[in-house]
C-alpha cells in the first residue's frame, strides 16, 4: 500500500490495495524481460495519483471493486508507459528512486516496453469499458504525445511564452489528471454539469501538479525527488520559473545565453538555476500554483459526499506542499 494514499485518502485504502494486485496481473508476460520490466516499474512505487483520483471521483457510486480497481490500474499503466517513454526522451537515469528502464534495458527495449504497457492497459479492460470511456483514455494518450512534441520543438528556445508553456503543460499533464477525474465521474453517473466541474477540478490540479514538478526540478535534489534534478534545463526544457526569470532577473541576458545553449554543461545548469532562484521566480510560480489550486477547490460540485470532497481537498493540499 502506497504511503501517500494511505495518509491522504484513507477512504480508498482497500481499493488501492486492489489496484496494486491488478497492476501485477496486467503486466504479466510470457517473455521474461517484459515481465521483469513491468515488475520493476510497479515495485519502484510512485504516488499513484491518477488511479487515486479516479477512485475518489467514482467513490460515491459504490461500483464493483474488481472492475473499478482494474480501470484505475489501467490509468496507472498508461502513466507508467508515458514515463518510460519520457525517460528515453529526457535521457533520465533515475525515476522513483530507482534506475530507469532505459538505464537497465536500453532505449530500444524501453520504447517497446512502453508500447506493451499501453496495449495491456486497454486489453485488460476490454470486457467492460464503454465507448465514451475508451475515447477519454485514448484522447489522453494523444494529448500527452502532442504535449511532449510541443515541448520538444521548443527545447532551448528562450523566447518560449507563458502561453506556450501553459498549452503544453495542459496537454502533457493536466489533461491526464483531469481525465482520471472525469472517468470516475462518468462511471459514477454524475450529471454532465457535475462531470465537467470534476474535470475542471482535475485540470486545475494537474496544472498545479506539473508546475510544482517543474519547481522541484529547480529547488530539489535527486535523492528527495527520486529523479535527476536540474534535468529540465539540461534537456533545454524551459519551465515557468525560468520563463519568469528570463523576463525579470537582473541577469536575464546571461540566463538567456545559458538556457539557449544546446551544449549546456552541468556548471552552467547550476548557474542558470541560481539566477532563477534568486529573482523571486520560485515564489512567483507558487503564486500561480495557489491560484490553480484555489480554482480547483472552488469548482468541486456540492453534490459530492463530504468524505470525497475532503479527500479531494487533501490532494490539493498535498500538491501545494509536496517536496517529492
Ligand atoms: C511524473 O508524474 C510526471 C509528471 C506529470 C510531473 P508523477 O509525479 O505522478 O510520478 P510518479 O507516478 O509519482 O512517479
Ligand atoms: C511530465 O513531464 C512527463 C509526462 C507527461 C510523461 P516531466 O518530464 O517534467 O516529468 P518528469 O520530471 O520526468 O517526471
Ligand atoms: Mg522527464
Ligand atoms: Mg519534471
Amino acid at each position: 500500500m502506497n504511503v501517500y494514499a494511505e495518509k491522504l485518502v484513507p477512504i480508498i485504502k482497500d481499493q488501492m490495495v486492489a489496484v496494486e494486485e491488478s497492476l501485477f496481473e496486467k503486466v504479466e508476460s510470457q517473455v521474461k524481460i517484459v515481465d521483469d520490466i513491468g515488475i520493476h516499474l510497479i515495485k519502484a512505487g510512485g504516488k499513484r495519483l491518477r488511479p487515486a483520483l479516479y477512485l475518489l471521483c467514482s467513490y460515491d457510486a459504490n461500483l464493483p471493486l474488481k472492475e473499478n480497481a482494474s480501470l484505475a490500474a489501467s490509468l496507472e499503466l498508461i502513466h507508467m508507459a508515458t514515463l518510460v517513454h519520457d525517460d528515453v526522451i529526457d535521457e533520465a537515469s533515475t525515476r522513483r528512486g530507482q534506475p530507469t528502464a532505459n538505464t537497465l534495458w536500453g532505449n530500444k527495449i524501453s520504447v517497446l516496453a512502453g508500447d506493451y504497457l499501453l496495449a495491456m492497459a486497454f486489453s485488460s479492460i476490454a470486457d467492460f469499458i464503454k465507448p465514451r470511456e475508451i475515447q477519454v483514455m485514448a484522447n489522453t494518450i494523444a494529448l500527452v504525445c502532442e504535449g511532449e512534441i510541443l515541448q520538444n520543438i521548443n527545447a532551448f528556445n528562450a523566447d518560449i511564452t507563458m502561453e506556450d508553456y501553459k498549452r503544453k503543460t495542459f496537454q502533457k499533464t493536466a489533461n491526464f489528471i483531469a481525465s482520471s477525474c472525469e472517468l470516475g465521474a462518468i462511471r459514477a453517473n454524475f450529471t454532465e454539469e457535475q462531470i465537467s466541474q470534476i474535470q475542471t477540478y482535475g485540470n486545475c490540479l494537474g496544472m498545479a501538479f506539473q508546475i510544482t514538478d517543474d519547481i522541484l526540478d529547480i529547488t530539489g535534489n535527486a535523492k528527495q525527488i527520486g529523479k535527476p534534478a536540474g534535468n529540465d534545463l539540461k534537456q533545454g526544457i524551459i519551465t515557468l520559473p525560468v520563463i519568469y526569470a528570463l523576463k525579470n532577473s537582473p541577469h536575464q541576458e546571461e540566463l538567456r545565453k545559458l538556457v539557449s545553449s544546446t551544449e549546456i554543461t552541468d556548471d552552467e545548469v547550476a548557474k542558470a538555476l541560481e539566477i532563477t532562484r534568486e529573482c523571486g521566480a520560485v515564489e512567483y510560480s507558487y503564486d500561480i500554483v495557489r491560484d490553480y489550486l484555489q480554482n480547483a477547490k472552488n469548482i468541486l460540485p456540492k453534490e459530492l459526499s463530504l468524505e470525497v470532497k475532503n479527500s479531494l481537498i487533501n490532494v490539493i493540499d498535498f500538491v501545494e506542499s509536496r517536496d517529492y
